[in-house]
């Protein structure tokens, strides 16, 4: 294949012809009905970086730029034609078209990922070629967690492109946790006004004696969510909102202590976490509780409605956590062990799927399909309810075999928060040493499954917790260049991870590097962190060895 440097990679790159199509500010754009989105984002984005207006003109207008759907191809297929003719992309729908847009985006150069132009330059160059090229996965994701370190919305749109630019169509939100509850919600106002911002932060792993003694927090309003859910949108990509219930929700209990085991804990002594790790104060399973949360859940299913015309894989996703839910207070209360023997439950871990499936039922009758962490598991699930695989390949064979949508994202591959090297230098070390060539070689498919059951496996994502990210700065750092590499696992249709060409995915890199250059990421360097990427003395938890083989 001929070395393009597109990440990532595509499925066939026909040999270039010879000859080179230029842009410049007489090239036209016709848009078939159907493809505005790309339309709108070829002359903002695009047409901002490189000074090209790309005015509406004829579809045989000579030397054109033409989208078009073609329903030969896969919804998210595309052909991407450069000839003397111009630019023609075809989409199997109107996403195909948004990658194919993409695909030229990398062609043209890394000015092209500016906001712009940079040069008096007014031609750009585009050797003759044809593209034919399709997503291996349908869910090709990243969960962010803004919980522990709160990313305010122009930072969050800002990510939402940087998915794009890579082909990721799915992101995950992750709203609430322990340290921060990140969305506004209406009937509930003290969920943000007390939930959404804590005193002070521990900084670095929560061994490390410092502390960031400034108060730290920050809340998505429901316009915010809106314009957020939009922008996704246009951009092709579905946005998944996770409230983690009923552990990892001490924030929510801060603003409202009715939540918690009261008669367990003095639950109105307690505030937004200010440190880091799984908090023991869950939530109480009372019917307060239920009515509680589905009152949040009303409103959000408003914010975050389902677009089945978009996005007809998954439409509809709703993602409930489920994870770590400490059981303590649980074997402590009363109230919890009544309700166990009400409910006939052998134990805390069945009061948990009881929980569970509530809102699994009560999101079905919605029409909406639960998505929770492989937790969940753990109690039987209502047929069109998901998972997401973070404790190894393990929940996600269990899910798929039993017939539930799987997202592959175990910890020992894909979590970015973990250290990307093992020198001395990396900021705050979290776990496994986790390389590029790492992900690279990961494999969301795992080799017991057979074809049928693998047919569940919806795809892939990247999971980035925040704890120890305290800006963006350091969430691309932690992300970059590793979300690249997840890109093309989630993308590409890669060999076996042995057979995997990683020397070639790195050449590549090096084209790479200029356009998140030009994006302004701050990723971390082939040579290790620069020294403002240090974070000298702030103590981590690093982990040595390989991780274990799940
Ligand atoms: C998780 O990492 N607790 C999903």
């Amino acid at each position: 294949m001929m070395d393009t440097g597109l990440i990532p990679a595509p499925r066939v790159v026909g040999s270039a012809a010879r000859g080179a199509f230029a842009l410049d500010v007489a090239t036209t754009l016709w848009a078939a009905p159907g493809t505005d989105t790309t339309e709108r984002w070829l002359r903002s984005a695009l047409g901002a970086a490189l000074g090209l207006p790309l005015r509406p003109g004829p579809q045989d207008a000579p030397g054109g730029v033409r989208l078009l759907l073609d329903d030969r191809l896969e919804p998210e297929a595309y052909r991407l034609g450069v000839g003397d003719d111009g630019v023609e992309i075809r989409g199997g729908g109107a996403a195909g078209v948004f990658w194919g847009a993409q695909t030229l985006r990398q062609l043209l150069g890394p000015d092209a990922f500016r906001r712009a132009p940079i040069r008096p330059r007014t031609t750009y160059e585009i050797a003759h070629r044809v593209i034919e090229d399709a997503p291996r996965f349908r869910w090709r994701g990243l969960m962010l967690d803004v919980s522990r370190h709160f990313m305010p919305k122009e930072g969050v749109l800002r990510y939402l492109d940087l998915l794009a630019a890579h082909k990721l169509n799915v992101f995950h939100f992750h709203l609430t946790d322990d340290q921060g509850w990140r969305v506004q919600i209406n009937r509930y106002p003290r969920l943000t006004e007390v939930g959404s911002w804590r005193a002070r932060t521990k900084f670095g792993h929560r061994a490390s004696p410092l502390w960031e003694e400034k108060p730290h927090g920050g809340f998505y309003t429901q316009d915010d969510i809106r314009e957020i859910v939009a922008y996704a949108a246009e951009r092709h990509i579905a946005v998944v909102p996770e409230i983690d219930i009923p552990g990892h929700s001490q924030a929510a209990i801060a603003a409202h202590p009715e939540l918690g085991n009261t008669d367990v804990i003095d639950t109105t002594s307690l505030t937004v976490w200010d440190n880091w790790g799984v908090s023991k104060n869950v939530l109480a399973p009372t019917d307060n509780t239920l009515r509680f949360y589905e009152g949040v859940f009303e409103e959000l299913l408003d914010l975050f409605p389902a677009d089945p015309a978009r996005f007809p894989e998954f439409s509809g996703f709703f993602h409930i956590g489920g994870d770590e839910c400490a059981k303590d207070q649980w074997k402590q209360s009363a109230t919890a062990q009544a309700r166990i023997k009400e409910l006939g439950l052998a134990d805390e871990d069945a009061l948990q799927s009881w929980f569970i499936r509530h809102f699994d039922n009560w999101l079905s009758e919605r029409g909406r399909r639960l998505i929770g962490w492989d937790e969940i598991l753990e109690g039987g699930l209502a047929p069109g309810a998901a998972v997401s695989s973070w404790r190894g390949y393990q929940g996600g064979v269990t899910a798929a075999r039993a017939g539930h949508d799987v997202v592959m994202c175990p910890e020992q591959h894909v979590y970015l928060d973990y250290r990307q090297a093992a020198g001395e230098d990396e900021p705050v070390p979290i776990a496994y040493v986790r390389t590029l060539e790492d992900v690279y070689r990961f494999e969301p498919v795992p080799p017991q499954l057979t074809e049928a059951e693998a047919r569940h496996v919806l795809g892939t994502q990247a999971n980035v917790w925040t704890e120890v990210m305290e800006d963006h700065g350091r969430v691309d750092y932690q992300a970059f260049p590793r979300l690249a590499a997840l890109a093309e696992v989630a993308w590409s249709s890669l060999p076996a991870p042995a057979e995997r060409d990683f020397a070639g995915f790195e050449r590549r890199m090096s084209t790479h590097y200029a356009r998140l250059d030009a994006l302004g990421v701050a990723y971390r360097a082939p040579a290790g962190p620069r020294p403002w990427q240090r974070r000298p003395g702030v103590l981590g938890r690093p982990i040595e060895g390989a991780p274990p083989n799940v």
